[in-house]
């Protein structure tokens, strides 16, 4: 707060002492020259905008770019560090050529909720490295994953759920192995059928949320993924051909939830679940697990 005072007056002391025509825009030019470009090369869906106040009807030309809906500055530099156009309305498709690649420090983009057309552009990945959070839920995206999803090697949360994106072997495998930063990773409902689930073993031990349902996962899940250390929600329902044994020991200490719903999981449930302390949901319905159900859940009526 104190630092973005002290820009301002500083621009606007740069601003009275300069002869020339300087401007007050914390947003380099450059950067909402970009951004105006992609609002004027992106669709609008015109029934959508009829229910929905649009973000970008407040990007002008006239005013900081810093201060327009849906585009966060960093405080010193003001290069745009997030954009968050969820439920915008935008439609059709995204070009390879967008200048929204230009925006190379880019740390947060979220499209959730659109109903673009057509592929992700591999740029995104290429050119937006900086990203922390990638957030296309239902965004109307279809096709295959770029490989170049592995560039992203700062991504924090990654949300892909509820699209027509499908996931090969050799891009999910590239992305398990070089994304050592995720804790979030949401692919609901996209076709993972193509991939080899021993990949899931190379994830990030910062893992915290797996959201895995409807992915059409087949084949044996690695146990040691619910070691990992800090893993709280696991979400792998409606996978009717995934299998798998929980790990007898070293489950994670953070688990809250774990829904295996409908997938095809074997052996017996773990007695140490009674040990987690932080647990409140787990579904094991429709598996093929066997033998004694343990003393934790025959007392955890509520
Ligand atoms: C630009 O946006 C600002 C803030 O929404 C608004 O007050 C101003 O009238 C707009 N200017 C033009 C030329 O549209
Ligand atoms: C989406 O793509 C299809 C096939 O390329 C095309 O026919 C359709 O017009 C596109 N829709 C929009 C809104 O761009
Ligand atoms: C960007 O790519 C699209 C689709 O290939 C093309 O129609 C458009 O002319 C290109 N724009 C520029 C500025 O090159
Ligand atoms: C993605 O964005 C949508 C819309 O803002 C939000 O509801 C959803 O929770 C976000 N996903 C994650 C994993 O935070
Ligand atoms: C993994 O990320 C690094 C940057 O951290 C990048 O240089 C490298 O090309 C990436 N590897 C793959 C397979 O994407
Ligand atoms: C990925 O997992 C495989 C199988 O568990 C293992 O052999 C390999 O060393 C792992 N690679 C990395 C980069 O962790
Ligand atoms: C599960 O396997 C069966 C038999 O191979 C197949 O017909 C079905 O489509 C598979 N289901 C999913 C969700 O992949
Ligand atoms: C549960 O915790 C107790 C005390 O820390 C320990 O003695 C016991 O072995 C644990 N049980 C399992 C199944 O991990």
């Amino acid at each position: 707060m104190v630092s973005r005072v002290l820009i301002q007056i500083f621009v606007l002391f740069l601003a009275c002492s300069s002869t020339s025509s300087s401007s007050t825009h914390l947003c380099p030019s450059d950067q909402r020259a970009s951004l105006l470009e992609f609002k004027n090369t992106i669709s609008f869906n015109d029934y959508c905008m009829q229910f929905t106040a649009q973000q970008t009807n407040s990007w002008n030309e006239t005013t900081d770019c810093c201060s327009w809906e849906g585009v966060s500055c960093d405080k010193l530099t003001g290069l745009v560090i997030a954009i968050d156009l969820s439920r915008g309305c935008l439609q059709g498709s995204l070009h390879a050529n967008s200048t929204l690649f230009q925006l190379r420090q880019l740390q947060q983009l979220n499209f959730a909720y659109n109903d673009f057309n057509g592929s992700i552009p591999s740029p995104l990945f290429n050119h937006l490295v900086s990203l922390t959070y990638l957030n296309l839920s239902s965004s109307g995206f279809s096709g295959l994953i770029p490989h170049e999803i592995s560039l992203l090697s700062s991504l924090v949360l990654l949300d892909l759920s509820y699209s027509s994106l499908t996931f090969d072997a050799t891009g999910f495998d590239r992305l398990s192995r070089n994304l050592t930063k995720l804790r979030n990773l949401v692919l609901e409902y996209t076709d993972m059928s193509g991939v080899s689930v021993a990949s899931f073993s190379n994830l990030s031990s910062s893992m915290e949320t797996l959201s895995l349902g409807t992915c059409q996962l087949h084949g044996e899940f690695p146990s040691e993924v619910f070691s990992l250390p800090y893993l709280k929600h696991v979400e792998l329902a409606w996978n009717e051909n995934l299998t798998g044994y929980l790990p007898k020991t070293n489950l994670s200490p953070s688990l809250v939830s774990l829904d295996l719903y409908y997938c095809r999981f074997k052996g017996s449930i773990p007695s140490s679940f009674g040990n987690l302390t932080q647990i409140a949901l787990l579904d094991f319905t429709q598996n093929d697990f066997q033998g004694e159900i343990p003393e934790f859940l025959k007392t955890w009526t509520n």
